[in-house]
């Protein structure tokens, strides 16, 4: 482990040193769980907001799943109200990523050939395998928490399915310390630099698929099933933890699947996702999701009118 850890590292319930932490934290985890149903979800009132009164009730939703499903009230609901919505969640910073519009929120849309975007599956009506968001950006940008809200849902398709980060890292833990802290080795992961037309896009990165944020002490995980552009470390207990994060995701234990309808919306830490392929109806509105990333997590302690973190 490295010295972002600061002071997590003495109580910290991810670290291996601490197993009671660990078992404190694993009890109340899967209670959280078996309190709340995943997929509730929330009405936002006319503002756009969480009612004060679901505040409680998103919280342990929070702790329980790592995400909130919300609904709009009317489909008269902007970029703007996204993302003051998202503040709420105590997210204030927007990571600004390749395909981000000026207001660093993302338009997820199938774009034509010609559009550079096209050459990345967000932007196409591909199936996207198992990942976390950003999982190649630099340590001084971790993704901690992301949010969509879909504008229109396709025709076919375009559901997405989730796995609570958390839970991968409780199974693993139960099942194998040894290989979880492989998964926690600062140089199991390289990503080799985005290189377009001579230029450095983005530099290499290298570090763990799970690490503690540095700040609040959460789990961080840095995941991705694309076998491109990315080089795992190769020896074995490396190779066994990657197979066993893989068989847990296609076991499909904690999985969770849901298909957004228009005016609906997720809000979650950056937890393990992915997303089918789709087909759009061209008498109808074509697939149009609003994406945001952040660099905090979601706390609703820092919500609304609190000042940033980072
Ligand atoms: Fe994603």
């Amino acid at each position: 482990m490295n010295a972002v850890l600061n002071h997590c590292e003495e109580n910290s319930p991810y670290l291996l040193a601490n197993e009671e932490a660990y078992q404190d934290w694993r009890s109340s985890k899967l209670e959280n769980r078996g309190q709340v149903t995943p997929l509730r979800v929330f009405t936002l009132n006319a503002q756009g907001l969480l009612a004060e009164s679901q505040l409680a009730a998103a919280q342990q939703q929070v702790e329980a799943y790592n995400f909130v499903i919300f609904e709009v009230p009317s489909r008269d609901f902007s970029k703007h109200d996204f993302v003051t919505l998202n503040r709420q969640f105590g997210l204030h910073d927007l990571d600004d990523n390749l395909g981000a519009d000026a207001d660093k929120v993302t338009a997820l849309r199938v774009v034509d050939e010609a559009d550079q975007r096209a050459q990345y599956i967000p932007y196409t009506n591909r199936a996207m395998n198992w990942h976390t968001d950003g999982y190649y950006n630099p340590h001084a940008r971790r993704i901690n928490a992301f949010s969509l809200y879909c504008v229109n849902q396709s025709a076919r398709g375009g559901g997405n399915f989730l796995f609570d980060h958390e839970m991968m890292y409780l199974l693993i833990r139960d099942q194998s310390p040894e290989l979880l802290e492989a998964l926690m080795r600062n140089d199991l992961m390289r990503i080799p630099a985005n290189v377009q037309n001579n230029r450095v896009i983005r530099a290499e990165e290298t570090g763990p698929v799970f690490a503690l944020q540095p700040i609040t002490c959460a789990l961080n995980m840095r995941f991705t099933s694309r076998p491109h552009n990315i080089v795992w470390k190769s020896d074995k207990c490396s190779q066994q933890a990657l197979n066993l994060v893989r068989e847990i995701l296609m076991q499909g234990e904690a999985m969770i699947e849901i298909r957004l309808c228009a005016g609906q919306g997720i809000i979650c830490n950056n937890i393990l996702h992915g997303r089918e392929a789709f087909q759009d109806d061209p008498q109808h509105p074509a697939r149009l999701v609003y994406r945001a990333r952040y660099y905090q997590a979601i706390d609703f302690a820092r919500g609304l009118g609190a000042q940033s973190t980072v």
